[in-house]
């Protein structure tokens, strides 16, 4: 695994086709012309969902986390960021449009608190999830309403102390691969089984039928996230958006 650190701007990233670049950001410290993104960068709509959200912080981390994608992507598509132009599937899922993207960048997006990650891949779906680390309520409920009855066995076995890390972990590589499939809720945790609990452990996960990685991914302590993407022998690079914008 290959990491980088770019501190002092958003440089251009070469992505070959087995390369995944993983750009991670920690809004609360990056240091933001928030009118300017809003103004300048964000597209009608998105400055419409904008407006729509209620708290100041939410709207913030909206506006930030997408004016941090277009910046992003307009590396890899060459083009303006304010000029991307995205499309939504009946699920949500954001993907650039495709007269815009001649090179089938494809991408996707998590936030948990005051992180935001974008996974970008060439030429292989991508669905990436991020959960800050936290007592979760009700756990075992959870459990049994979205995992499968193996999961649920796996998740029950686990001594206390890494039942946390066992809930984190099922649940950002399912969340990964709903994303990454485009369905989010549209596809039901209890409908698939990604042989998650022999692996659970192990850093990269195979399924075999339908060649599928599953990757768990340092991000920062604290939090855990997973990544899935169609094929094999990838290369993850990891840059940090750190700087002024
Ligand atoms: C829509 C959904 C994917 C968002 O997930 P989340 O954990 O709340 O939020 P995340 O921060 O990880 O992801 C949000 C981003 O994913 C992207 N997204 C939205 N809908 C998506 C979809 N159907 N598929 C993939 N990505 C999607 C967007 O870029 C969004 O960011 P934006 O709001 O800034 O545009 C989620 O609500 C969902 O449907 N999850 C699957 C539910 C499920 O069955 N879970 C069981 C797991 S065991």
């Amino acid at each position: 695994m290959t990491k980088h650190t770019i501190s002092a701007s958003i440089s251009e990233g070469r992505l070959t086709d087995n390369k995944i670049h993983i750009w991670k950001s920690d809004t609360n410290y990056l240091k933001v012309d928030l009118d300017s993104l809003y103004k300048d960068i964000l597209s009608p709509d998105e400055r419409g969902r904008a407006d729509r959200l209620r708290s100041e912080n939410d709207q913030r981390r909206f506006i930030v986390s997408r004016g941090l994608l277009r910046k992003s992507l307009s590396n890899y598509l060459k083009a303006p960021p304010s000029e991307i132009e995205f499309s939504y599937n009946k699920y949500g899922k954001p993907s650039i449009r495709s007269e815009h993207n001649l090179e089938n960048i494809k991408f996707n997006v998590s936030h948990s608190k005051n992180l935001v990650v974008y996974a970008i891949t060439q030429n292989r779906e991508v669905g990436i999830d991020l959960e800050y680390i936290r007592k979760v309520n009700k756990a075992d409920k959870i459990v049994k309403r979205f995992f499968t009855e193996e999961e649920a066995k796996f998740y029950d076995s686990q001594p206390e102390d890494k039942k946390e890390l066992a809930f984190f972990t099922l649940w950002t590589r399912k969340e990964a691969y709903s994303k990454a499939r485009g369905m989010g809720i549209g596809l039901p945790g209890k409908k698939f089984d990604l042989n998650l609990i022999q692996r659970a452990q192990s850093n990269i996960t195979k399924n075999n039928e339908s060649d599928w990685s599953l990757i768990d991914i340092d991000i920062d302590p604290g939090y855990f996230a997973a990544l899935a993407t169609e094929g094999r022998d990838l290369e993850i690079c990891h840059y940090n958006i750190d700087t002024s914008l």
